[in-house]
């Protein structure tokens, strides 16, 4: 769904919005709002992003990797040791990654800068 409707939808359902710019591999920023309580694999999706999640939020794959702006990064809560273990099989892991399935969009997060790795690894062909 591209990213403009799922705004629209969500603005007409009367959900609180958080904003998220993506920052793509070619270094394009995507604006996009995703409703507080949904996860940002999800609204990452919704905006076009390439985040495969092949597993859907189980955490059995880490094709959902993205890297977190420095300065957002101590606004999430600490990642698991799950998601720690799943990040170690990533590509392109950087001092900033986590699982974007893992991440709760909150108000807390409104502008949050979210890179996609231009490298990735699809757990179902490796
Ligand atoms: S979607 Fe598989 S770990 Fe996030």
């Amino acid at each position: 769904m591209p990213a403009q409707r799922y705004t629209l939808q969500l603005k007409r359902k009367g959900f609180e919005l958080v904003k998220v710019c993506f920052v793509t591999a070619k270094d394009e920023k995507i604006m996009a709002e995703g409703q507080q309580g949904a996860n940002l694999l999800e609204l990452g999706q919704a905006a076009g992003m390439p985040l495969e999640g092949t597993c859907e939020g189980q955490m059995a794959c880490s094709t959902c990797h993205v890297v977190i702006g420095s300065e957002w990064f101590d606004k999430l809560s600490p990642a698991s040791a799950e998601e720690e273990d799943m990040l170690d099989l990533a590509a392109g892991v950087s001092a900033g990654s986590r699982l974007s399935c893992q991440i709760e969009l909150t108000d807390a997060l409104d502008g949050i800068e979210v890179h996609i790795p231009d490298v990735w690894r699809d757990m179902q062909i490796d």
